[in-house]
């Protein structure tokens, strides 16, 4: 059986989206990953309907088979969440969205049963690509020149060994390609000496974090949406992020202070919201969540 992914802070997220005015509320579930966000809110919001957004094709049939109960309120676009314009936006009788979610990153299902060498568990073929505009992980490993890859391991993985790592993988990809999961994380076992292992996670875990992020440009779509879906965003309207490490909530929290700044919106969180811990023993994935949400002002 598939693992299901577990939607985090669903809770949370309800209720700020509970401050919204409107019963018919439109909401834009900009990854709809296994669409377990978006079950709560048309359950919890039985007049709601949801704009269902996912650039993986793979997870967007499976987001709409989950929601298959609900299909009249569900409006599916398989498009990057940074791409959405004023035509996927504006359905039927609505002006635009009243409440946006973005839960960053990768669900349980590319993680467990994607095949895409997404995780260190399971020996796969290194690809990553979340669609065809991505760069497989494997290009980049065994393409990008030696500073590159430091680049990209300090930048996206915060990776202190990084310096270590990469000549270990030029000298490797030399004799033969890195092709598969487990290939490059024996390798980076071997650099990295075990006392410095990290206690909850596997040692190639920001490497893998790292290849993953440039591989589907992540944090460029993250900076590129926020104001877009902002500008769609209804007066009254709620936007809501969950983010997974420090260099995707810095951007989020940026944005959000700037808003708040320029008197456009009200932080709903002033600082990020974590699962409590009876959530974390539950759903272990939720342990690095951060929520943050600002409401649009109405003028
Ligand atoms: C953490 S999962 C979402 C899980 C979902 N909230 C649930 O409850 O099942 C993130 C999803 O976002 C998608 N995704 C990541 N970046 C995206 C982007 N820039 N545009 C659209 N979808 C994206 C991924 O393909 C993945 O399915």
């Amino acid at each position: 059986m598939i693992p299901i992914h577990i939607p985090i802070l669903k809770e949370k997220i309800g209720e700020y989206f509970s401050q919204i005015s409107s019963d018919k509320k439109v909401i834009l579930d900009g990854t709809a990953g296994e669409g377990g966000h978006s079950e709560y809110f048309l359950e919890t919001f039985p007049e709601s309907r949801v704009i269902l957004v996912d650039r993986d094709e793979t997870m967007l049939e499976r987001a709409i088979q989950r929601l298959e109960p609900y299909s009249s309120r569900i409006h599916p676009v398989l498009k990057n969440f940074s791409e959405l314009n004023e035509a996927d936006l504006k359905i039927e009788g609505s002006d635009g969205p009243d409440g946006i979610l973005l839960d960053f990153g990768i669900s349980t299902y590319h993680l467990k049963s994607s095949g895409r060498g997404f995780s260190f568990q399971s020996e796969e073929e290194l690809d990553m690509r979340l669609d065809s505009s991505s760069l497989s992980a494997f290009t980049i490993l065994n393409k990008y020149k030696a500073e590159q890859l430091l680049d990209i391991f300090r930048k996206y993985g915060e990776e202190k060994w990084s310096t270590k790592i990469v000549p270990k993988i030029i000298e490797e990809r030399r004799k033969n390609p890195i092709r598969t999961t487990m290939e490059l994380a024996k390798l980076i076992e071997r650099v990295i000496p075990r006392k410095f292992w990290p206690a909850k996670v596997h040692p190639s875990f920001r490497i893998f974090q790292a290849l993953r992020i440039e591989s589907n440009g992540e944090l460029k779509h993250i900076e590129k949406a926020i104001p877009n879906l902002w500008n769609h965003l209804s007066p009254g309207g709620v936007f809501a992020c969950l983010s997974f490490h420090s260099l995707e909530d810095r951007i989020v929290k940026n944005h959000f202070r700037d808003l708040a700044r320029e008197d456009l919106g009200i932080l709903m969180t002033k600082k990020p919201i974590s699962p409590e811990e009876s959530e974390i023993d539950f759903n272990p994935a939720s342990r690095s969540a951060k929520l943050r949400a600002v409401q649009k002002k109405s003028r």
